[in-house]
């Protein structure tokens, strides 16, 4: 066969396209060597596998916050000062230094970074302190609540590390990693009418797996059933079907994400079901996932109304709390460190 010069060009030129077209799908791969941790007895390959250049990169996008200095008390209670403090309905225990010194750590923790409402005009009214006509104010005391309430019901998930409003929203009104009901992309119809919520790469789950991409909505309210392995020979007994099944490993897929770990952080993966063979961290993700219940139910769910049109998901709900929001990819979020301790007003328990 004569190739003709045209030919020639026109196959180097498609050759010359789809090594281009791989060079970026290549740069997706994680190169070896990987570091790895044995977690279990041995034998098991209950392993932590770790790329030690994501690591740095992890480390670089969780930086650690420095506490404001403490400042000493100023001897009079915010709920004595009548003057100054009109409408304080959960701060009012609070000496009025801490008082100040908090208002200004988390107008540096949620406020927004630039612009006009870079301040306590974000809350506030500057005229009228005690003003709660923006709804920002009215979210703000409900937070102060739940950061309260994780920090002094949900010890058994935070111990004593805790959590400030820095945890989840790291300098930003919103924080970064948050759900709400995901209708999923538009249907067409005839035998495409109905994907039951899957079989669409969703972001929410990782890996874009065609797991279901929302299993929120279901597994994270009160009492839904995540377990899904039968104990019974027959299926009356405690087994799911195989969508539930699915449902349960996008959320485990979501928690291994969040966190940066494998399965085996907190499986034992020959027996998934079985506590007995698990890793302790596994309780501890079990009160998580009840804590994130208790947050996005009691706390979140409860400022449906307050909340603006332009700060709810497309089905109308707020946008809520996962593992993801505090995490951020890190097994323990901040890697640890316990900003909680700098301000201990916010570990007391709600008057
Ligand atoms: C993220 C929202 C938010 C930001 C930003 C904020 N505040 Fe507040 N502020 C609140 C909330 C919520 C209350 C009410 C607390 C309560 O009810 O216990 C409050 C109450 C107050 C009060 C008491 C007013 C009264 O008479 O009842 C003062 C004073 C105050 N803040 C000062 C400040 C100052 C100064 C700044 C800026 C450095 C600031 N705040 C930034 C949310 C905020
Ligand atoms: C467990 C995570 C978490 C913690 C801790 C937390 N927040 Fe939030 N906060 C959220 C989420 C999620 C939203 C977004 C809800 C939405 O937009 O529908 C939010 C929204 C807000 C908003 C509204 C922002 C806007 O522009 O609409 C304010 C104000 C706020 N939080 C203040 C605080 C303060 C103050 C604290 C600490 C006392 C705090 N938050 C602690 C999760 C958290
Ligand atoms: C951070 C800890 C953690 C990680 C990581 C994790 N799981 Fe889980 N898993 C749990 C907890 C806790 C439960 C039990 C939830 C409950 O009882 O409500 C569970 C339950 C399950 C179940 C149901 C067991 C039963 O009793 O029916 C399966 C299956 C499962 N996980 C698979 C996985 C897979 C696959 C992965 C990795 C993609 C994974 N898990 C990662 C903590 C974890
Ligand atoms: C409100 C913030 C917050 C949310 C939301 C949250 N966690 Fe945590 N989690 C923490 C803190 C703080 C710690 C560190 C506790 C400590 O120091 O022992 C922690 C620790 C853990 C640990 C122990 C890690 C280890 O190395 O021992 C596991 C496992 C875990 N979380 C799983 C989860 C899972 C699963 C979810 C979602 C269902 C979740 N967390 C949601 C704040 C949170």
């Amino acid at each position: 066969m004569k190739l003709s010069a045209t030919t020639l060009t026109a196959s180097l030129l498609v050759s010359v396209i789809a090594i281009l077209l791989a060079i970026p799908m290549m740069l997706q791969w994680e190169r070896p060597p990987m570091d790895s941790t044995q977690l279990g007895f041995r034998g098991l390959g209950m392993e932590q596998i770790t790329n030690p250049r994501l690591a740095e990169k992890l480390k670089a996008a969780n930086p650690l916050p420095t506490p404001d200095d403490p400042v000493p008390d100023d001897g009079v209670l915010v709920k004595n000062d009548h003057e100054n403090y009109k409408n304080v309905q959960v701060l009012g225990d609070l000496d009025t230094a801490q008082f100040n010194r908090l208002m200004g750590a988390i107008t540096v923790w949620v406020a927004p970074q630039d612009g006009d409402n870079a301040s306590c005009a974000y809350c506030h009214n500057i005229e009228n302190m005690a003003s709660d006509e923006k709804y920002t104010k009215v979210v703000a005391r409900r937070m102060l609540q739940m950061t309260r309430a994780i920090n002094t019901q949900h010890k058994s998930h935070v111990a004593e590390t805790g959590v400030t409003c820095y945890t989840c929203h790291r300098g930003q009104p919103v924080p970064a990693n948050v759900w709400s009901t995901n209708p999923g992309p538009k249907q067409a119809g005839g035998f495409a009418a109905s994907r039951d919520g899957q079989n669409v790469a969703g972001q929410s789950v990782p890996a874009y797996a065609s797991l279901p991409y929302d299993p929120f909505t279901t597994l994270l309210k009160p009492d839904a059933r995540i377990r899904v392995v039968a104990t019974t020979a027959l299926p009356e007994g405690t087994g799911a079907d195989v969508k539930a099944t699915e449902k349960t490993y996008a959320l485990m897929m979501h928690m291994s994400s969040a966190l940066g770990v494998n399965c085996t952080f907190c499986h034992n993966t020959r027996q998934f079901a079985s506590w007995q063979q698990s890793r302790p961290q596994r309780v501890t993700a079990w009160h998580g996932i009840q804590m994130v219940r208790d947050i996005d139910t009691n706390y979140l769910g409860s400022l449906t109304d307050v909340f603006p049109a332009n700060r709810k998901g497309p089905e109308g709900d707020v946008y809520k709390v996962n593992c993801a929001t505090c995490h951020h990819g890190v097994n323990k979020p901040l890697y640890g460190f316990s900003m909680a301790k700098s301000y201990p007003e916010l570990s007391v328990p709600n008057p």
